[in-house]
């Protein structure tokens, strides 16, 4: 079973910036199962899938909604949540459905206020009929959120849409690079293609920029742990962590900006 980060294929730099959507092009994306029995989906043309082979489900919950959503309500319960890229929408489904769990657990307890204002962005936005037939309602048991995964994938482009009491999404759709905001982010889902894949997501200049995006102290996550990803990382100000993967991998990366 291949590894994302192991995946090799010379792209031109603007691969993305030319992408056919997958609604177009029907038969070049098609459904991956993953070891955990959740589906991710495979990019011929990149050689690379949406998640980890080793898990799609384990991974968004692992790396995404524990050491980073979870992570970061538990010291600051409202925050800007900021995920490269949107993709099949599984992080956002599975963030939200988090932050329900958590105020329907918290409300009798401590009566935090929670609320979370997710970004996403999407250069190569997919058809939602696709990102259906990947099965998450059903997989992750979110039956009451099936509304709200619809209306991630179909609402405007760049109008932030109330999902629940505690939840806003938004979605663009655009570019890392393209993207900046004076509204700073307190954490970032990094689920970019791999490295060696879309290079240019990886550089010190687009880490950079990422950087100038984040609050103090804000967070960023992703299942990537290459040795000069993170001292890229270290020399742009994060302080980095290195966690357990999810089963099947060494390592992830947690990261503050300081
Ligand atoms: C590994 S997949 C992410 C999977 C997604 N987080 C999910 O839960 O399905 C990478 C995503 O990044 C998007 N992407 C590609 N280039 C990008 C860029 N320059 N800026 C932001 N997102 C990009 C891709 O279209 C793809 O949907």
């Amino acid at each position: 079973m291949e590894n994302r980060q192991e995946n090799y294929l010379e792209l031109p730099e603007n691969v993305l910036e030319n992408a056919v959507l997958p609604s177009n092009l029907p038969s070049k994306i098609s459904i991956y199962p993953t070891k955990d029995g959740s589906n991710t989906l495979r990019n011929p043309l990149l050689n690379d899938t949406y998640h980890s082979r080793d898990g799609a489900v384990a991974e968004a919950l692992h790396v995404y909604v524990g050491a980073g959503l979870a992570h970061t309500l538990a010291k600051k319960p409202q925050i800007r949540l900021l995920e490269i890229g949107f993709g099949t929408g599984l992080n956002a489904l599975m963030s939200l459905q988090y932050v329900q769990n958590q105020v329907e657990n918290e409300i009798n307890k401590t009566n935090t206020t929670f609320s979370v204002h997710y970004v996403g962005l999407e250069p190569a936005p997919l058809d939602y009929g696709l990102v259906k037939e990947l099965g998450y309602i059903e997989k992750i048991n979110a039956h009451r959120l099936e509304t709200h995964f619809r209306m991630m994938h179909e609402c405007e482009n760049e109008a932030e849409i109330e999902l629940s009491e505690n939840f806003f999404f938004q979605k663009e759709q655009t570019q890392l690079a393209k993207f900046a905001t004076k509204n700073l982010f307190d954490l970032v889902y990094f689920d970019a293609f791999a490295p060696r894949v879309q290079p240019e997501l990886w550089t010190i200049d687009a880490l950079a920029h990422l950087h100038q995006q984040m609050n103090t102290q804000g967070i960023m996550v992703t299942y990537c742990a290459k040795g000069q990803f993170k001292r890229d990382l270290r020399a742009i100000g994060f302080e980095v962590e290195r966690l357990p993967a999810p089963k099947g991998r060494q390592e992830m990366t947690r990261a503050v900006k300081i």
